[in-house]
């Protein structure tokens, strides 16, 4: 028995680091998992590894700035396991410059990436929890059937060097979940947003093997606990999406290896 058996848990950005490490530990805990992912060979090596290890999944290609290939996405998970119960935007990139270099391409990617895709992907799963809820009524909110919502924010919400288009998306992640989680508990639909420190991910491109690992010490430095573990966070969002906090809405929770002064 697993703690997530006959859940269905649809992860955007699944494909690599923290949401591939989630698709594997939530589909160990028996929940069918779907991976939404632009990196094909990445997204078909995960779902292989995870019906290897004897769980149920799909990998879906699709982009998270495109409201199209969203929509179909949503939509075959739908058809296949008939729900999704959890809603994880994990998809995430990096593109950095400081304030006068910062490009315009580089500006819209990031947004687009984590923040319309964000939108994209909560309004393809609340329409259909909606439809059903209104199709269904119940009496009191907890009958309705238990939805999660997480995003990925980041410590950089409060602010970086060099990442004012990332800073933006994240903090406005903060403000959509709070939204989320007031318009749309009325269906039993839950929303966070966790704010993780550094984790050590491919996300991270070269930052901390070069300058002769300048930057891992730097980090390791200034992150109490060391630098951060994908599991470290694969766990709290199998926490916020487990009936421990079933009573939990709207929260904002930081990942931080101790730190609490700025990145
Ligand atoms: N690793 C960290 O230190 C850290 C810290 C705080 C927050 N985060 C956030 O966590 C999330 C996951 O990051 P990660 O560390 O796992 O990075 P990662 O690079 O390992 O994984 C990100 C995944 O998102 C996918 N992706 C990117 N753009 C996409 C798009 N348009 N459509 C579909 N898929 C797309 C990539 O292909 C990749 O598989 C990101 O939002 C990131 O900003 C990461």
């Amino acid at each position: 028995m697993g703690k997530f058996d006959g859940k269905v848990a649809f992860l955007t950005g699944g494909a690599s680091g923290l949401a591939e490490r989630a698709a594997k530990d939530f589909a160990a805990e028996g929940a069918k998992v779907v991976i939404f992912d632009f990196d094909k060979e990445n997204g078909l090596r995960v779902e292989k590894e995870i019906k290897d290890a004897g769980g149920e999944v799909l990998f879906i290609e699709g982009d998270v700035r495109k409201s199209d290939l969203v929509e179909a996405g949503v939509k075959q998970a739908f058809e296949k396991y008939e729900t999704i119960d959890f809603l994880i935007h994990s998809a995430g990139i990096l593109k950095d410059g400081m304030i006068h270099k910062l490009s315009e391409e580089y500006w819209d990617d990031v947004i687009n990436t984590h923040l319309k895709g964000f939108y994209l992907t909560l309004q393809a799963c609340a329409k259909r929890w909606i439809g059903y809820c209104k199709e269904n009524p119940k009496e009191k909110i907890a009958e309705y059937p238990d939805r999660r919502v997480i995003t990925i924010s980041s410590q950089a919400a409060e602010g970086n060097i060099g990442q004012l288009n990332y800073a933006a998306a994240k903090s406005g992640m903060i403000g959509m979940v709070k939204t989320a989680g007031l318009e749309l508990i009325r269906y039993n639909i839950k929303s966070h947003a966790i704010m993780p420190t550094l984790i050590e991910t491919p996300i991270l491109g070269e930052l901390l093997s070069k300058q002769e690992g300048k930057w891992r010490k730097y980090y390791s430095g200034r992150i109490p606990l060391g630098i951060g573990e994908s599991k470290y966070v694969s766990q709290v969002i199998l926490f916020l999406c487990s009936d421990a906090a079933w009573f939990m809405n709207g929260e904002v929770i930081g990942i931080n290896g101790g730190r609490l002064d700025k990145v």
